[in-house]
């Protein structure tokens, strides 16, 4: 099974949702760059004081600090693993082609109205991470994490205005990655609005097995 794996996509395409059941049940160590810059941001720590006001306005955090932050993390990495929110540019791509060479970009395509109502309508949990939606996967209890019982907040950059602005910065500095990997071969696009969530992991649990 490829066991090196990075998940590209839109925000809201369901990177964090397929990842959470890959760790689950295929045993994934997840690295996810956005979770790692939210717990910074609430730990007042150098890097989330920096990190912060890129992403309140739905900017890219720059990319020394990111590079940086993820080079020894994805070194000392072992077993299968997935990288969740990284690389997100070209810079960042060509940087993680030096220390590992992954085995598949899972691209999961979906269309903007659609994000607009999963970003606007999802709830996360600021302790594991789990993330919900208020119609499509709401949590058992409202407000209230299944997983470990936290209270389930809305992210800040989950309003419309700043959502618009990170899908006009995925389309400039991300998107070209489909065609980075897609020339390695090493591209597999699965459509991230057709189906249920487990019909999309299952789709994915193919990919990684053909
Ligand atoms: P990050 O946290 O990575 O945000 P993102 O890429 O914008 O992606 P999201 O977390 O918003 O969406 P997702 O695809 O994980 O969707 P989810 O599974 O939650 O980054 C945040 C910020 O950090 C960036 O803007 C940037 O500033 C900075 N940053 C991070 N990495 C960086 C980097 N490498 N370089 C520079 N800056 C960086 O799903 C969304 C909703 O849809 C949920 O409610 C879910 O329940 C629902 N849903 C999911 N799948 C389905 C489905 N199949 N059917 C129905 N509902 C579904």
């Amino acid at each position: 099974m490829k066991s090196k794996i990075i998940l590209l996509g839109p925000p809201g395409a369901g990177k964090g949702t397929q990842a959470e059941i890959l760790g689950n049940k295929l045993g994934f160590t997840r690295l996810s760059t956005g979770d790692m810059l939210r717990e910074a941001v609430r730990n007042g720590t150098e890097l989330g004081k920096k990190a912060k006001t890129y992403m309140d306005a739905g900017g890219l955090v720059p990319n020394d600090i990111i590079i940086g932050m993820m080079k020894e993390k994805i070194e000392n990495l072992e077993g299968a693993f997935l990288l969740d929110g990284y690389p997100r540019t070209v810079e960042q791509a060509d940087a993680l082609g030096t220390i590992v060479d992954i085995d598949l970009a899972v691209n999961i395509d979906v269309d903007d109205d659609v994000l607009i109502d999963r970003l606007t309508k999802r709830r996360s949990c600021p302790k594991c991470n789990a993330v919900y939606h208020l119609t499509n996967k709401p949590p058992k209890k409202d407000g209230i994490c299944d997983a470990c019982g936290a209270e389930l907040y809305q992210r800040d950059d989950d309003k419309e205005e700043t959502i618009k602005n990170r899908l006009k910065v995925y389309r400039e500095n991300t998107f070209p990655l489909i065609d980075y990997y897609s020339k390695k071969g090493k591209l597999f696009t699965v459509k991230g609005n057709e189906g249920t969530i487990d019909d999309i992991f299952a789709r994915i649990e193919k990919a990684l097995k053909d």
